[in-house]
């Protein structure tokens, strides 16, 4: 990463992001070492993998505030699930989750020890994809129509009709409805169509992905990091970076935290010191 192209918020981004996600990072090969100081500053796979986990798990935070508020009905600012899971989709699912099953879980899955591991890691990567499209569907235009139409007040802010729906809860995706109720379950496309199933799916990624990404970061990298020789590791970390820049130019990284970092501002959850134990 080249510090010095990034304002200094972005670098209070960059690192707040590596804080909050509460990386531990596992220690490094002298000789891995020796070998990146011609690209000082530049993290290895590893290293790589568990900061986009931080900004996984800020993601995770957004769903948790979001589906509370939502329960308690209490505000919450258009745009804050679309625009999270947006990032959700093209920052972890397209590329560090394809990164994992490109680079990682290969060279793992014929590892007895680990084989049933790999095995469950993909499984939750399809079942995360899936729970995303559920979401986007949720939010496409033409899905929904408001049940109340407001009136004319506050037409300059006025809420997206999905959002109308969420604090309705009636049966969103109107074209697929036939006597839905608020209550039931996905369609057989997956696709939610009420408040309810939104929380569901949204509830079930956080579950899902808590302990996914926990067993990554202590087992699976760990692991990784142990069986590549150290130019491999090398050579994967230039991957890493390379497919990084393809898709999201030289600071891919710290502006999608700062993307997460204005969503949380939204929610009222970025300053940390919410979060701090009274006790
Ligand atoms: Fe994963
Ligand atoms: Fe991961």
């Amino acid at each position: 990463m080249d510090n010095r192209k990034l304002t200094s918020r972005r670098r209070f981004l960059c690192l707040t992001g590596g804080l909050a996600a509460g990386m531990v990072l596992p220690a490094i090969p002298s000789t891995v070492r020796a070998d990146q100081k011609e690209g000082a500053g530049a993290l290895n796979p590893v290293e790589d993998l568990m900061r986009e986990h931080g900004v996984l798990r800020r993601i995770l935070l957004i769903y948790d505030e979001s589906a509370n508020r939502i329960r308690r009905k209490k505000e919450l600012p258009p745009g804050v699930i679309e625009d999270s899971t947006h990032i959700l989709r093209r920052y972890i699912q397209d590329y560090h989750e394809k990164l994992e099953e490109e680079e990682i879980f290969p060279r793992l899955q014929n590892d007895e020890r680990l084989n049933s591991l790999i095995a469950i890691l993909t499984t939750q990567h399809e079942a995360g994809r899936r729970l995303t499209d559920s979401i986007l569907e949720f939010f496409k235009p033409g899905t929904v129509t408001p049940t109340k139409p407001k009136t004319e007040q506050k037409t300059e802010q006025k809420m997206p009709a999905a959002m109308e729906q969420i604090y309705g809860g009636t049966p969103l995706i109107t074209h697929l409805l036939g006597k839905e109720t608020p209550e039931m379950k996905m369609t057989a496309k997956g696709i939610p169509h009420s408040k309810q199933d939104l929380l569901i799916a949204m509830e079930q990624f956080v579950r899902m992905y808590r302990p996914h990404a926990a067993r990554e970061d202590t087992v699976v990298f760990t692991a990784f990091q142990s069986i590549v020789s150290p130019r491999k590791f090398i050579e994967v970390g230039e991957k890493f970076k390379n497919r990084g820049r393809e898709l999201f130019g030289e600071h891919g990284f710290e502006e999608t935290v700062e993307s997460v970092a204005d969503i949380e501002k939204k929610l009222g959850i970025y300053d940390l010191s919410k979060f701090t134990a009274e006790a």
